[in-house]
Formats: C-alpha cells, structure tokens, sequence
C-alpha cells in the first residue's frame, strides 16, 4: 500500500531493500501526491510544487489533512515548524489512526504557549478505542524557528516515539500481559490546527489572542518506510530490540530532563493501582 504512488511522476522512491521477509521501502513525499486536505478550507495549501504544507487557524476555522495511504507498521518522519510567537490556546495534531469505535491511535499534539513560553508535546497511544496513555515533554529547542523532524516507528514489538531522531517514548507490546496493542489496523496520517483554549495552554487559563490570527504550521519532508512482513510476525527480523545502548541513553535523558507528565506516576489518577503496561517490567525494554 505504501507503493501506490510508483509511476506516477512526482513521487520520488528512494530505497527498495529487502532483508529476509521484511520488506523495507522508503518514498520522500509530495504533499499532492500523498495527502488531501480535508478541512479549513483555503487555511490549508500545499506550495512549491508538494514540498511545502501549511495549516492555519483563525477565528472562524482551523484546518487539517489527512494522508491518501494507509499504513500498517513504518517508519513515519515528517519535519514541522509550529505556530510562531503567541500560540497560547492552539493545539498542532499529528497522529496515526485507525477507523472505528475500537480505533487505534499514536499521537503528538503540540500545545501552543505565550512567546517565549515553552510548548508541550502530549503523546497518547490508543489501543482498541482506549486512550488514557498520555506522556508530556518540553522540548530542548524552541520548535518555532526551524523544521524538526518528528518521527514514529511503528512494529509489532513496539512503537517509540522520536524528535531529531531522540527517542522520547517507548511503548512495548505488553500483549503478554492483557494490554492490546495495535497490530491489525491499517492507520492513516493526519494534521489538525485547531483551537484548544478551552484546556491547552497551563490547562486552558492562558487563551488565545484572535489578534495574532491566522496563526500557520509548516509541513516539509515527509517520508513513510513501510515495514511489511511477507510471512509471519513471529519472523526473527521483527524481534530486534527498540533501541540500542545510545538510544537508551537518550530515552533516559529525555525522560530525567524533559518529561513533564507520565500517566504512569499518576497516583491520583489511578489509586487503585497503574496501569499493566506501567510495571518497570515492561516499560522500557
Ligand atoms: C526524507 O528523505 C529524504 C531523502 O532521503 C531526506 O532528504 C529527508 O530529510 C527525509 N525527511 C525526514 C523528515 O527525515
Ligand atoms: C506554558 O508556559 C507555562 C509557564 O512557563 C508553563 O507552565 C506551561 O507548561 C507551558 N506550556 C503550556 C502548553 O501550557
């Protein structure tokens, strides 16, 4: 499903490799090519030829697109340049999703802030329509000025979560002890900027200011590598490890430095008791 572009021009392959039964191809995008918008109306336009997106928000509307392909494990990058200045009350969402009442879902959502004031990437995993996973950062650079690259890499085994290429999150398939985990789905690509300032921005006291409106995101570079399992899942290529020795090291020093929220140490909300997939046992590797 990630090849249906070939032959069409415009769309660029760059690697076909085939290691054992996994089969690994990476397609640069064009924004034309790969995604239709979906919402917002002129808020969303695609420029220089596919390479550039961007998405705007205003009063009246924000605006959104959505990815033509579906995709069931991959690689998935795309480099964003969030909203500038003041972007208290605006929420940027990039995630993957799945249809249906008992959807899965991996999201980055990027909560806007006053200028100057730092935003929070929130990330959730939903499994069989059942969210309540979230994990919140501050980043180490301010995601206004430049494209960063952000970036999920879905397998059977796991699912981590990436900035510039520095793992922010892992979450491990804990399927052996009752947490279900999305492996049959196909998701799709979506961006939404939308208005949230009714809980964004320190928990929705700080709103937006309509007079900095149209506040705009940009798009660029997007690459999907679709992983694709010829046989079973149970093939040793799947049964890598998340990350090596560096990757863990940085895990760790985005997790000690950076981590602002972790449902997993959340006493108040779960006095009963946290969730499975939050034993030591199974949270890193
Ligand atoms: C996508 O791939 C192209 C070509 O390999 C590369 O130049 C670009 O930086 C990649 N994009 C991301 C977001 O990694
Ligand atoms: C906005 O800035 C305030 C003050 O520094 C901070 O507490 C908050 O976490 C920041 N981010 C959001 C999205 O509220």
């Amino acid at each position: 499903m990630a090849f249906s572009c070939i032959g069409f021009s415009g769309c660029v392959l760059v690697g076909l490799v085939v290691v054992s039964s996994l089969v690994v191809a990476t397609s640069a995008g064009n924004f034309y090519q790969d995604f239709d918008l979906t919402w917002g109306d002129n808020r969303a336009k695609v420029f220089k030829g596919g390479q550039l997106l961007s998405l705007s928000l205003d009063r009246v509307s924000g605006s959104g697109f959505r990815s033509k392909n579906e995709y069931l494990f991959g690689r998935i990058d795309m480099q964003l340049k969030l909203v500038a200045g003041n972007s208290a009350g605006t929420v940027t969402a990039y995630y993957l999703s799945s249809q249906g009442p008992t959807h899965d879902e991996i999201d980055f959502e990027f909560l806007g802030n006053l200028s100057g004031d730092p935003y929070i990437v929130h990330t959730n995993v939903f499994t069989q329509g059942k969210g309540n996973r979230e994990q919140q950062f501050y980043l180490w650079f301010d995601p206004t000025r430049n494209f960063h690259t952000y970036s999920v890499i879905w397998k059977p085994q796991h699912i981590i979560f990436l900035v510039d290429n520095i793992p922010l999150r892992v979450f491990k398939n804990a399927e052996s002890i009752g947490v279900p985990f999305p492996k049959s789905q196909p998701m799709k690509i979506y961006s939404s900027l939308w208005n949230a300032d009714d809980w964004a921005t320190r928990g929705g006291l700080v709103k937006a200011d309509w007079t900095k409106a149209p506040f705009t995101a940009y798009y660029r570079n997007f690459n999907a590598t679709a992983f694709k399992s010829t046989s079973s899942l149970s093939d040793s290529a799947w049964k890598t490890n998340a990350l090596d020795a560096p990757g863990r090291r940085r895990l760790r020093w985005v997790q000690k430095y950076f981590m602002i929220y972790n449902y997993c140490t959340d006493l108040k909300r779960f006095p009963q008791g946290f969730p499975p997939e939050c034993s030591s046992r199974s949270r890193f590797l």
